[in-house]
């Protein structure tokens, strides 16, 4: 099928509203916001309804075109840019952003996948329920966008991933059919789990175009805090001794070490710092419950006898949400503020929780024998294992050197992170970015078994090609 069939072809399915031909206004869509994924693109496609979704992937099976699905553009591993060859669609869900409903009694949610987080969010909060997924750019990425990458979070401690939130899905299949599985049960076994199949797919299986979430009781409020500590091991105790005496309430537990706290002052937020001292590692915790009673005395105990024993040496309790939200404020911008620092050569990691000290010693001790001169950014949601152990490099670097030194610390840090049985892509997805070091830290079981997938599903590989497989 001709170029120009092909758009009249799309035009006619969607409108002239729901195609973007010019290049210009292709812009946002072809590139990603880290600047480090580049793209052209055949025609942004932009459907309002699954019908149309339908109608657009049966013209690219047909016409043998390459699709590219996009949410809110927020991903950082490269998974929603199209490649260079011009020849490739973007399926854009930002105009599918309708709620179905919302089911108190039921404790569900059911959307499109192009709503933005915080707006599913937000409709929890109006029937009085909490949906708990919680990252920093949820003002602009989408559930679908969630669901393909099985985001993580903050919340992931407590409520688990974006998969453990997740009851059904609809999914528009590489030929056009649609698997409605917009069930809301929490018991369901006549078979396999598809939906499981679909989430941390990457786009690479099929579009996923709606969602049912599980809701949870609103929580009354929060209470934070923010510690100050000498030694990583010294927050992993902490956590430990939080669970045991919070036990579900211990909503977040998140660690930054002094070097990416102090990019945040400098390049964001100069006024604000919780401590009156700086500190190797500083925590972020947070306590929520559907009675506040005693919630900020429980955590004051609990820390008050953690600095009486050593283990930690500062902290403060926020005294209202204000002091909570500019905690929070420090933590999110860490992401920001990395940018505007550097170029960072990122590593999303999952280790079990009990290596994590030692990981990160032995990981430094790499870094600063290969790369002296390298400000190691650490920090993460290390209350369910996940670190973003980043090295910042010069933002004037040659593109030579670049890909050189990327090169060689994700070789060292990723074999590293094998050693302690940890995984080297926890909650940002494989993409481009870690496609093919993936082939180095799989087994060739597993790699022929998500082969075998692929190609049952989406035979002529039309679906999100280059990425992730
Ligand atoms: P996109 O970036 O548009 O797409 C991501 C991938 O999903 C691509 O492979 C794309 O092809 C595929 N995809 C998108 N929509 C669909 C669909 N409907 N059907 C099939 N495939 C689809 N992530 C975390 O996990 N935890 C964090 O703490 C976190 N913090 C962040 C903080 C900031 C400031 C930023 C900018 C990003 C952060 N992220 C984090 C990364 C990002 O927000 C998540 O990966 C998010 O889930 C991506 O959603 P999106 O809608 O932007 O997806
Ligand atoms: C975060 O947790 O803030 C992001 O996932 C980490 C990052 O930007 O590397
Ligand atoms: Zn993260």
């Amino acid at each position: 099928m001709k170029q120009k069939e092909f758009t009249s072809r799309l035009i006619h399915v969607v409108g002239e509203e729901g195609v973007i031909l010019n290049p210009a206004e292709q812009e946002f869509y072809v590139n990603d916001w880290l600047g480090k994924a580049h793209g052209r693109t055949v025609a942004v496609v932009r459907p309002r309804n699954t019908a149309e979704v339908s109608a657009v992937m049966r013209l690219c099976h047909q016409s043998q075109t390459p699709v590219v699905p996009q949410g809110g553009n927020t991903g950082m591993s490269g998974g929603a840019t199209p490649d260079m060859s011009g020849a490739q669609v973007v399926l854009s869900l930002n105009r599918m952003k309708r709620i179905h409903e919302v089911d108190p009694v039921n404790n569900t949610l059911t959307a499109d996948a192009g709503v933005i987080l915080a707006e599913i969010q937000q409709a929890a909060r109006a029937v009085d329920r909490y949906f708990p997924l919680s990252l920093g750019a949820e003002g602009s990425c989408t559930i679908g966008g969630n669901l393909a990458t099985n985001a993580g979070g903050t919340g992931v401690l407590r409520y688990g991933n974006t998969r453990d939130l997740t009851l059904g899905l609809e999914v528009v299949l590489p030929d056009g059919r649609i698997w409605n599985g917009l069930r809301g049960l929490r018991k369901d076994n006549t078979g396999y789990d598809l939906k499981d199949l679909f989430i941390g797919s990457e786009g690479s299986l099929g579009i996923i175009t709606g969602v049912v979430l599980k809701l949870f009781a609103a929580p009354a409020g929060r209470v934070s805090a923010w510690v100050g500590a000498k030694e990583l091991t010294s927050v992993v105790t902490l956590l430990n001794r939080l669970q045991a005496a919070c036990g579900p309430r211990l909503s977040a537990f998140e660690m930054m070490s002094e070097s990416s706290l102090a990019l945040v002052t400098r390049h964001l937020d100069g006024h604000f710092s919780p401590l009156n001292q700086a500190y190797p590692y500083y925590a972020l915790i947070e306590l929520a419950d559907t009675n506040l009673n005693g919630l900020q005395e429980m955590l004051q105990e609990a820390l008050t006898s953690a600095i009486d024993d050593g283990l930690i040496d500062d902290c403060v309790v926020a005294m209202n949400e204000a002091q909570s939200v500019s905690m929070w404020r420090l933590r999110e911008g860490i992401s920001m503020a990395q940018v505007k620092a550097g170029k960072a050569v990122k590593h999303d990691i999952a280790l079990p929780i009990s290596s994590l000290a030692t990981f990160v010693k032995e990981a430094d001790q790499i870094v600063m024998n290969g790369f002296p001169d390298l400000p190691i950014i650490n920090f993460g949601h290390i209350g369910d294992g996940n670190l973003h152990y980043n090295v910042l490099v010069p933002l004037d670097i040659s593109p030579s050197l670049y890909k050189e030194t990327t090169a060689e610390l994700n070789k060292r840090i990723h074999d590293l992170v094998t050693q302690f049985n940890g995984s080297i892509s926890a909650e940002h997805g494989v993409g481009t970015l870690r496609r093919d070091e993936l082939k180095r830290y799989k087994s060739s079981v597993e790699m022929d078994l998500m082969n075998a997938i692929k190609r049952a599903i989406d035979p002529n590989q039309i679906m999100n090609p280059g990425k992730l497989l």
